[in-house]
């Protein structure tokens, strides 16, 4: 039986069965748009349309675009904050009727790029971006997820980093892409400056337009972008849900 993997984003709520080991998905993704607002009971609703498409899974892994620890969402910045402090996981197990394994959507994505992708088979410090509605961070040592880190939240020119540098803020702001690539050059310096990672990941729906800015950041860290686009959170859930049948933390 197949492991689900279902994406909560700032527009779509995503999902698909995942070959947790090949780390493809096994059947064509299905995408209803994320509630607004997105309090908890749409959003449980949501994934449970996208659920209700796909027969024969016996576990679910559901990424959450902040902060969660055992299955309780501590953070809500960009989703309605009827999230703070909600037990998600138990939540949409209650809804679904199967196991779920609860993480946050950078975490999940970094999981599915470092096993599967543009962060296959390096060592050491690995650390990937998500650039999007917020910035989300994964940090990885020699494969193993430190989860949580929540560096986009890292304080930059005064402001929170994610309100400078988000995608979300180069298209607010209407900026070129000489202005945008500015501050996550200067964003990319001040995490660089803290970690000195191996090398940085770039993914978010943006990572596919990596030729219009990354030759526009000079930084000493090896930079390179995601490799599977919008379906790492649905990969890197689905590979923590099977990882937590088993008891194991996230390891890739
Ligand atoms: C949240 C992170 C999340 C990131 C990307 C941030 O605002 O705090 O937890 O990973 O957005 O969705």
């Amino acid at each position: 039986m197949a492991t689900l993997g279902i994406d909560i984003g700032g527009s779509g709520v995503k999902g698909a069965p995942v070959d947790t080991i090949g780390g493809d998905l096994l059947a064509e993704r299905f995408r209803v748009p994320t509630p607004q607002p997105s309090d908890v009971t749409s959003v449980v609703e949501a994934v449970a349309e996208v659920a209700a498409q796909f027969d024969d899974f016996d576990r679910v892994g559901i990424t959450f675009p902040g902060v969660v620890v055992d299955g309780v969402t501590r953070t809500a910045a960009n989703v309605d904050k009827s999230w703070l402090d909600a037990p998600a996981a138990q939540l949409f197990s209650d809804r679904l009727g199967k196991p779920v394994t609860v993480l946050n959507d950078a975490d999940a994505a970094g999981a599915a790029e470092v096993a599967f992708g543009a962060g296959r088979d390096q060592r050491g410090l690995i650390m990937m971006l998500t650039f999007g509605t917020g910035i989300g961070s994964a940090l990885f040592l020699d494969g193993v997820l430190i989860p949580n880190t929540e560096f986009g939240h890292l304080e930059l020119d005064g402001k929170d980093a994610e309100a400078r540098a988000s995608d979300r803020a180069r298209e607010a702001e209407d900026m070129s892409w000489e202005k945008w690539a500015g501050r996550v050059e200067d964003y990319l310096k001040h995490v660089e400056m803290l970690l000195s990672p191996r090398l940085f990941i770039i993914g978010g729906g943006v990572s596919k337009k990596s030729d219009k800015f990354f030759p526009l950041i000079n930084i000493r860290t090896p930079m390179v972008p995601a490799t599977l686009l919008n379906n790492a959170g649905i990969i890197g859930a689905a590979v923590a849900a099977e990882q937590a049948s088993t008891g194991s933390p996230v390891q890739v």
